[in-house]
């Protein structure tokens, strides 16, 4: 979003005339921007002076699951990862072929698995039980990748953190022998293997490391394919932030990619699931102020949105920057800031911001929630029986709608009214 002529546009669209158009709350996704992290993950490993490794970037839909987003992606030459089957069929419909989509579960049903296979997805598997029942139900027949727990600890929240020894993802590379003993009995065919040690990861080394166990491992397994790094690439969401250097992150992992595949005699697939990384930036989420409300010590600023909507602050305690759209901070002009609580509509204290400086705000100001477009609209929820939002992708200068806002009809949908005999009478 750049501010031009004291207004804010997204690919020259006047971001106003998006929300008059579409209304509020509404969910906003600039298409040049998740072309632009595609293009920078690319040249970050394949482009000079790096190795030239076999890169495929696999969207991890769980991020944002619109299935515009997904034929975005696909079009850009991007895969996908789910860990659903629902979100697979998402990316089918999108036109993602069954083998381009890795089919990540946790701790999910066997009947799930075996829907999965009667896809065709390509299955991660991430316990011993299911090994072990993978081995059992179809032998040799179907290739498969295991994810391991490296035990690292790295990611930003510890809710967001999964590599370390008590997360409850993947297999603990303690029990790597146990992996071994399952794969051989069985004859399964192992194609990959994989980590993801956590969301908001920033340095290059907790990388390496994962990636080190992983090396060491393949030793186990002749016939590997790829080998899948996961993601967690850290975002700005604050300006000074200290992220993940992608390109730096690139030149590392790619030579010690092409290091160890010529120790292993083989070129194998690197594979990245970014979310985060490729949608994050792109997405806005545009409020409208219901309420400037002065109290003696705090001046809160409700908006027609909430944890509903947007739960990362709610849940992670993260930090999303503000701009006030109808307010403009203009550079080089002397703006009138004042201190708020940005705050939503939902009976609970959804709180988006404390103490935050914005120019000042008045009822009916567009506010823009910044770097929503990862994990925004798709944990958002009908709590409090209120509508999610509306969703537009603005694509080659084009404001699209790929959303319709819900109706009291989706809220009813699917529920069964029983009809009671008898009122109650006292
Ligand atoms: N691969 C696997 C196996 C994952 O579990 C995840 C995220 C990703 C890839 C993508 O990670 P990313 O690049 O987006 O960091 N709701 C949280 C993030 C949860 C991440 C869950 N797994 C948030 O809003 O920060």
């Amino acid at each position: 979003m750049q501010l031009n002529n004291r207004t804010y546009q997204i690919q020259g669209v006047n971001v106003l005339d998006i929300a008059d158009e579409f209304g509020l709350p509404l969910y906003v996704y600039d298409a040049d921007k998740i072309i632009e992290k595609i293009g920078l993950l690319r040249s970050s490993f394949t482009g000079t002076p790096n190795r030239g490794v076999n890169l495929k970037i696999k969207y991890a839909a769980k991020a944002l699951t619109n299935i515009s987003i997904l034929k975005l992606m696909r079009q850009q030459g991007v895969e996908m990862d789910s860990v659903s089957v629902n979100e697979a069929r998402m990316g089918m419909l999108a036109g993602f072929e069954p083998s381009q989509i890795m089919f990540t579960p946790s701790g999910v049903s066997f009947d799930e698995i075996r829907e999965a296979v009667a896809l065709g997805l390509q299955l991660n598997v991430d316990s011993l039980p299911l090994l072990e029942w993978v081995g059992q139900t179809y032998g040799s027949q179907v290739p498969i990748s295991v994810r391991i727990n490296p035990h690292i600890s790295e990611g930003g929240n510890i809710k967001i953190s999964t590599g370390h020894a008590d997360s409850k993802f993947g297999i603990s590379i303690l029990q790597r022998e146990a992996i071994r003993e399952l794969v051989e009995q069985y004859q399964i065919p192992v194609a990959g293997l994989h980590i993801h040690t956590g969301s908001d990861f920033k340095n290059a080394s907790a990388f390496l490391r994962g990636a080190d166990v992983l090396f060491d491992l393949a030793s186990d397994y002749p016939n590997l394919t790829f080998i899948d790094f996961g993601s967690g690439f850290k975002v700005a969401y604050k300006e000074g932030d200290h992220i993940t250097d992608v390109a730096e992150l690139g030149r590392q992992v790619s030579e010690a990619f092409y290091n160890f595949c010529q120790q292993y005699g083989r070129d194998l697939e690197l594979w990245f699931e970014p979310g985060k990384f490729l949608v994050s930036e792109s997405g806005h989420l545009l409020v409208k102020t219901n309420i400037v409300k002065e109290n003696p010590t705090r001046t809160f600023v409700a908006v027609d949105s909430g944890l509903n909507h947007l739960i990362r602050p709610m849940m992670y305690d993260a930090y999303h920057d503000i701009k006030n759209i109808s307010n403009p901070s203009v550079p080089g002009e002397a703006t009138v800031e004042k201190t708020y609580n940005v705050v939503g509509y939902i009976c609970e204290t959804d709180t988006f911001a404390t103490d935050r400086s914005l120019p000042e705000v008045s009822p009916g100001d567009v506010l823009s929630f910044e770097n929503a477009g990862a994990y925004g609209f798709s944990m958002a929820s009908n709590y409090n029986a209120r509508f999610r939002p509306a969703e537009v992708l603005v694509y080659e200068g084009h404001p699209y709608l790929i959303r319709q806002r819900e109706t009291f009809e989706d809220l009813l949908r699917g529920q069964e009214i029983i009809e009671f005999e008898e009122e109650f009478v006292k």
